[in-house]
This record gives C-alpha cells, sequence and structure tokens, in this order.
C-alpha cells in the first residue's frame, strides 16, 4: 500500500483505486473473523448491504486527509481501519435510513434495500451490530496508534453520530410534509450528513498529525495542530452541506438506475430540501459556494491539500 501524493490527480482514477482499498479492506475482516459470521442471518444481510458497493466517499476523505497530514506510511493501515468504520456507521444509517418507518425506500445501493432483502427485524439489528462494529475496530484492530489517540477517534466518531447524525435524522423526519424553511434545511443538513463527513476528514488528520507521526522532520506545536484541525474541521463542514444539497438536487434531476436508489423520493415524501424550497440552480451555486469557503479553508493549512481540493470539486460534480 503506498500514499498517494501526486498534485495532478486523475480524480476517477484515485476515486476507483481508494474505493478498492477500502472495499477489499472491508471484505477481508469478514474473511479474516469468524466471530463475524453467526448466526447467518445477521451477518449476511451486514455483508450484503456493506460490501462491495457505495462510492466510499467518506473513508476516502478519510484516507486523504491522513495523506494530507502526514508522509509516515506507519499509521496508513490504521488509517484505513478507521476508514472502514467510518464507512460501517454510514452503511447502518443507510440501512435504517430506509426503513418503512423512516423514508420507506425498496432500493438501495442497486439492490433491494437491507428490510426488503432480509425483514425489518434483521435490518435493524444488522445496523445495531454494526454501530458497534465500527467502534470494536477502533479498540481491536488498530495496531500503531496510541490508546489516547483511539479514544481521540472514538470521541469524534461517537459525537458525530450522537450530536449529529441521530438528531439530524430526526429533525428530517419531523421536516417532512411540513418543510420549506431554509435555515432549519440546513441545520439537518449539517446535522445529518455533514458532522460524519466532518468526523471522517479529521479522523484522518488526528492520525496524520500524531506527535508520534511526523510529517517529514516536521512537528507540530500544539496550538499549531489544533488550528489546523479547525481548518480541516470547517473544510469537512461545509464539503458536507454541499454533499447533502447535491443529493437531494440529484433526488430530483437524476433516474432510480443512475442512483441506486429511488429518484424523485423527497418530492413523494414533501421533504423539505433545498431544491424543493429554492429551486435546483439556486442550490447548485449554493453548494458551489460552499465549496469555494471549503477550499479557502485548506488553503490555510499548511500542508499539501491538493486531493482535498480535488475530491470536494467531486463532490458538487459527481453524477450520482
Ligand atoms: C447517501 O450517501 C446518504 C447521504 C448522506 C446523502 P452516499 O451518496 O455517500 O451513499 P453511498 O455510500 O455512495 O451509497
Ligand atoms: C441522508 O439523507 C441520510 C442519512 C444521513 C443516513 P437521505 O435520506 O436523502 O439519503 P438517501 O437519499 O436516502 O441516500
Ligand atoms: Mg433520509
Ligand atoms: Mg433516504
Ligand atoms: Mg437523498
Amino acid at each position: 500500500m503506498s500514499i498517494e501524493t501526486k498534485s495532478n490527480i486523475d480524480i476517477e482514477n484515485y476515486l476507483d483505486k481508494q474505493k478498492s482499498i477500502i472495499d477489499t479492506n472491508l471484505k477481508s475482516l469478514f474473511e479474516k473473523n469468524k466471530n463475524f459470521s453467526s448466526p447467518d442471518e445477521l451477518w449476511n444481510a451486514v455483508k450484503y448491504s456493506l460490501l462491495d458497493s457505495g462510492k466510499r466517499i467518506r473513508g476516502i476523505f478519510c484516507l486523504a486527509s491522513f495523506e494530507s497530514s502526514t508522509r509516515n506510511d506507519d499509521f496508513l493501515e490504521d488509517c484505513l481501519t478507521i476508514a472502514c468504520s467510518i464507512e460501517i456507521v454510514h452503511a447502518m444509517s443507510l440501512i435504517h435510513d430506509d426503513l418503512p418507518s423512516m423514508d420507506n425506500d425498496d432500493l438501495r445501493r442497486g439492490k433491494p434495500s437491507c428490510h426488503k432483502a432480509f425483514g425489518e427485524a434483521i435490518a435493524i439489528l444488522a445496523g445495531d451490530a454494526m454501530l458497534s462494529l465500527a467502534f470494536q475496530l477502533v479498540t481491536e484492530h488498530t495496531k500503531n496508534i496510541s490508546s489516547s489517540q483511539k479514544l481521540n477517534l472514538i470521541d469524534v466518531l461517537a459525537k458525530a453520530f450522537t450530536l449529529g447524525l441521530v438528531p439530524g435524522q430526526v429533525l428530517d423526519l419531523m421536516n417532512s410534509e411540513t418543510g420549506g424553511d431554509l435555515k432549519l434545511t440546513e441545520k439537518i443538513y449539517k446535522l445529518k450528513t455533514a458532522e460524519l463527513i466532518r468526523a471522517s476528514i479529521l479522523c484522518g488528520a488526528i492520525i496524520g498529525l500524531d506527535p508520534d507521526n511526523q510529517f517529514g522532520n516536521k512537528s507540530f506545536e500544539l496550538n499549531e495542530k489544533e488550528k489546523i484541525l479547525e481548518h480541516f474541521s470547517n473544510f469537512g463542514l461545509k464539503v458536507g452541506i454541499a454533499f447533502q444539497i447535491i443529493d437531494d438536487i440529484l433526488d430530483i434531476t437524476s433516474d432510480t438506475k443512475t442512483l441506486g436508489k429511488t429518484s424523485g423520493k423527497d418530492k413523494e415524501q414533501k421533504k423539505g430540501t433545498y431544491p424543493m424550497i429554492i429551486g435546483v440552480e439556486q442550490s447548485k451555486k449554493i453548494a458551489e459556494n460552499l465549496i469555494s469557503e471549503a477550499k479557502s479553508e485548506l488553503k490555510k493549512i499548511p500542508l499539501k491539500t491538493q486531493i482535498l481540493s480535488e475530491l470536494s470539486e467531486h463532490v458538487i460534480n459527481r453524477i450520482n
């Protein structure tokens, strides 16, 4: 495994490569650990929803911010484990998001959603298992990062879920039928989507900026490091909000086959999304502005952040 450091990156190629690294790692987790195989009903549902599918953008962001923060390969494998944890949390959030009591979506990642394939009870339990599995990976499957770093990562990941994604999903549910308030919608985007994307970027930077893991010969003073993390954090938040705006635009402008999930779902459920409230064009502009603000944050970071900049650009140009 090597760290990608080129500055003129072919982004599609980079995404494919990083996705395949994450996919392989996730698969081997189940091949190597027989604990994650019985009962079949549970783990088949987990593997069905997790393996070989999804763009892996959160995991890729995590690896990219690590790559921007260090040249020390010793921590790369642990960063990959954390990238997998994040993808596991994300995949379980999709299983629950699709449930009949939530978005009631029958299609996910180009196939029947978990509850359609395995029933509602198993889908809920698969999600439960995945959420705890994600944290188990941090505690049990990392090799070189220190215990205090593990705590730090668990803290970031847990808070993104408890204080971000879950309250965001609750507000999102309440926003159905009554949608229309742009400020509230922005808050929902921030919570349900941007917090986990921000956490992905922060986790990579936290590992990369570990004092034991110096950037070449350069180690940062504590307050310098905190400032850098704050810029990563601001970058992640803006990218995350833009990500959800684009998801909501694609729900209107794209088709089910391209998306691998049911298009037109937000309208059907009368969700208050940006494009529903202010139209597709204006929403696209807001997303573009957010990405340019996000890139300004990167400029304040005294590290090589070109790949993060290209990834943020991809977020608004993506087709699914
Ligand atoms: C879908 O996320 C849910 C949102 C937060 C918009 P992705 O678009 O990253 O879904 P996958 O992982 O590629 O399936
Ligand atoms: C994001 O919103 C869902 C999560 C944060 C889990 P959506 O409900 O729009 O996501 P999709 O469109 O179903 O993937
Ligand atoms: Mg939803
Ligand atoms: Mg949904
Ligand atoms: Mg959506």
